[in-house]
């Protein structure tokens, strides 16, 4: 009798447990993360592909999957001898690295349509841009009290501040990203670079002696605090001194001085990056996430370390080491196998070579609506435009980027995203973003 007993206290104790799961899963707000077959069937669709992927254009580079959708794993041929060590540790670079796919087609894919460009508006509108975020971007900001003196902050930021993006998503087509390392002088890429409809280069990459390895175009710089310090000396790398200047850190007094009293009459702007975590730095990456913000397609050259490297140097001075480069290349391995970029080196020279096993647009668009949902990405799941904003304000009457005789591709991005402008939000949970929307009234 009494196990009867226990049996029907068990039942009914399961009965409501299973009612209350239910009722619970139908009105849990995070519903719309629940990530289905279908979204699991998109992610093992770009994961086979992308091994395929990395095995047949990584020259060596093998692709490894685990059990985890996201996770992957790419790795070096084991007679590979890495030459770089960590200064800190001693260390030798390793010959594995471990990267996140959900999150680099969820992150990148967002880097693809907004803005780059610190600007007025951006700081505007940020809920306490001004004491909260303002000064960071000043050197030495800490000591103007929070910007407790707008006006002051204001000065400072002035000469690189738009008020509006000076660039908008696929407003160039071909681009072109030029690393400095030192295997470019093993390729007369030259007339090919300069073939491209924009151009970036880094820090003090100089073009003059160089033309027939690196091209003369020069459309953008990327600087790091180092370079950005010596404007003077930056401007003067480029004859034509059109190029436009990019800082990633701080704007400095000297480069306020330089600017005004030299003058400088390249346009300077401080860039707005959205954040990769510890997986991706350095000025390389922040200038492929410039141009993958405006142009259609990104090409790099001058970034890799092919199979046999002796040591990696830069094309215009010996001995000089960069950093991580094997852990570099991975990470290009993969965004190439997203189809984010094509890298071209001596050992892949062929301007039209065709990257085997990429990933379709549809193939990727479902990745990245799963990959947000599995990530928690604010407004996940969803095909709205405007789903990914977690602040949405309204431009300033009149106040609109007016940039003429945009591209047709650009222009109908402008339409899709219905004249707004998306901005990334620093450590911000969720990776929501800030958007700027036309005031029609
Ligand atoms: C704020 O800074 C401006 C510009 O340097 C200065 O002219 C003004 O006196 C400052 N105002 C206050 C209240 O300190
Ligand atoms: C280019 O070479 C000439 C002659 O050797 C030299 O005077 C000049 O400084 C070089 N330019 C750069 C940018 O290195
Ligand atoms: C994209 O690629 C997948 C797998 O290779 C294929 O099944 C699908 O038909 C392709 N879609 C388009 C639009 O090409
Ligand atoms: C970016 O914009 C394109 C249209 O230009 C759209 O198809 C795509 O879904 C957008 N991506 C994201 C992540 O919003």
């Amino acid at each position: 009798m009494r196990i009867l007993q226990l049996g029907l206290l068990v039942a009914l104790a399961s009965g409501v447990a299973a009612i209350l799961i239910y009722i619970i899963g139908l009105s849990n707000p995070y519903d719309r993360f629940r990530v289905t077959n279908d979204d699991l069937s998109a992610l093992k669709a770009l994961q086979s592909g992308f091994k395929k992927c990395v095995d047949a254009n990584g020259l060596g580079l093998q692709a490894q999957m685990s059990q985890d959708y996201c996770h992957v794993t790419i790795q070096y041929p084991s007679e590979t001898v890495p030459k770089w060590k960590d200064p800190k540790t001693g260390e030798l670079e390793g010959l594995s690295f471990d990267f996140n796919l959900c999150e680099a087609v969820a992150t990148w894919e967002q880097v693809r349509n907004s803005s780059t460009i610190l600007t007025k508006e951006f700081i505007d509108s940020l809920p306490n841009g001004w004491e909260e975020y303002a000064w960071r971007r000043i050197n030495k900001g800490v000591q103007l009290g929070n910007c407790r003196n707008r006006t002051l902050c204001m000065e400072k930021l002035t000469s690189v501040l738009p008020e509006t993006p000076p660039f908008v998503p696929r407003q160039f087509g071909r681009c072109a990203v030029i690393g400095n390392s030192g295997d470019l002088l093993k390729t007369n890429f030259g007339e090919e670079i300069d073939g491209y409809d924009a151009v970036v280069r880094e820090n003090g990459a100089p073009i003059q002696n160089y033309t027939k390895y690196v091209g003369r175009k020069s459309t953008f710089r990327l600087l790091n605090r180092g370079s950005a310090k010596a404007l003077d000396k930056v401007v003067e790398l480029d004859e034509t001194k059109k190029e436009v200047l990019i800082i990633k850190t701080t704007i400095h007094d000297i480069m306020n001085k330089m600017i005004r009293e030299i003058p400088i009459r390249n346009q300077v702007y401080l860039m707005l990056g959205a954040s990769f975590g510890s997986s991706a730095k350095g000025t390389g990456l922040k200038a492929l996430e410039f141009a993958l913000s405006i142009c259609d397609t990104v090409d790099m050259y001058g970034f890799t370390v092919d199979p046999g490297y002796k040591e990696w140097t830069r094309y215009f001075s010996e001995s000089r080491q960069g950093h991580t480069p094997l852990h570099g290349r991975a990470y290009y391995q993969m965004m190439e196998c997203l189809g984010l970029v094509k890298i071209h080196s001596p050992m892949r020279a062929n301007l039209r070579r065709e990257i085997k096993w990429l990933p379709n647009q549809s193939i990727i668009n479902a990745a990245r609506i799963s990959s947000e949902k599995i990530l928690r990405r604010f407004g996940a799941g969803t095909s709205n435009p405007f789903g990914a904003c977690s602040i949405i304000k309204k431009r300033v009457k009149g106040k609109s980027p007016r940039i003429p005789n945009l591209r047709e591709d650009a222009v109908k991005h402008q339409r899709h995203v219905k004249g707004a402008t998306m901005y990334p939000l620093e450590r911000n949970i969720g990776n929501g973003i800030l958007c700027m929307v036309p005031n029609m009234n």
